[in-house]
């Protein structure tokens, strides 16, 4: 496990970014925090890690599960805030995503605990007052442990 404090967005994004520039290609990172933690913030720095030229422009449209964002890898961007499970299910393609060639963000992923990959990055965000967050990861599998280890030795 590995915790690190950040006092502003810029901050939040540029340890997401250092992050994002090491998943490889296929990787997933599970998001959770209240609303307003930064889930949506992480995810543009693994944007810009993932070599999205325009990572400032991830957000979270409110009707809209899914935006993908291309860049040296892609970025498969969820916000399941919203969701009614059977439709996640039903309607989209989640697998070509989820086990796609890009980086899977998903915030609100305790709404499909079922339907997460064997491995992922576990990344838990609590507000610690205005400006200040608590970022953990954990590593779920020997490939994701292995990048939170990294990630304690700060390289
Ligand atoms: N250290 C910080 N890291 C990230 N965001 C911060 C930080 N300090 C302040 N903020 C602010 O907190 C807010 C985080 O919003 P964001 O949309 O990322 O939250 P979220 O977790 O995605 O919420 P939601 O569940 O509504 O999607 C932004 O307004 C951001 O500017
Ligand atoms: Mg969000």
């Amino acid at each position: 496990m590995y915790t690190v404090i950040t006092h502003s967005p810029e901050e939040t994004i540029e340890t997401a970014g250092v992050i994002g520039r090491s998943l490889g290609p296929g990787s997933f990172v599970a998001l959770s925090g209240d609303l307003g933690a930064g889930k949506t913030v992480f995810a543009k720095g693994l944007a810009k890690g993932a070599g999205v030229a325009e990572y400032l422009y991830v957000n979270s449209p409110s009707f809209v599960i899914l935006k993908q964002y291309k860049g040296k890898m892609d970025l498969y961007h969820f916000d399941l805030y919203r969701l009614e499970e059977k439709d996640f299910e039903e309607t989209l393609d989640y697998r070509r995503y989820f086990y796609g060639d890009g980086i899977a963000a998903v915030e609100w992923c305790d709404r499909i605990p079922h339907l997460l990959p064997e491995e992922y990055l576990e990344v838990k965000i609590v507000s610690l007052g205005d400006n200040e967050r608590k970022i953990t990861l954990r590593g779920i599998g020997k490939r994701y442990e292995e990048l939170v280890e990294h990630m304690g030795r700060g390289s």
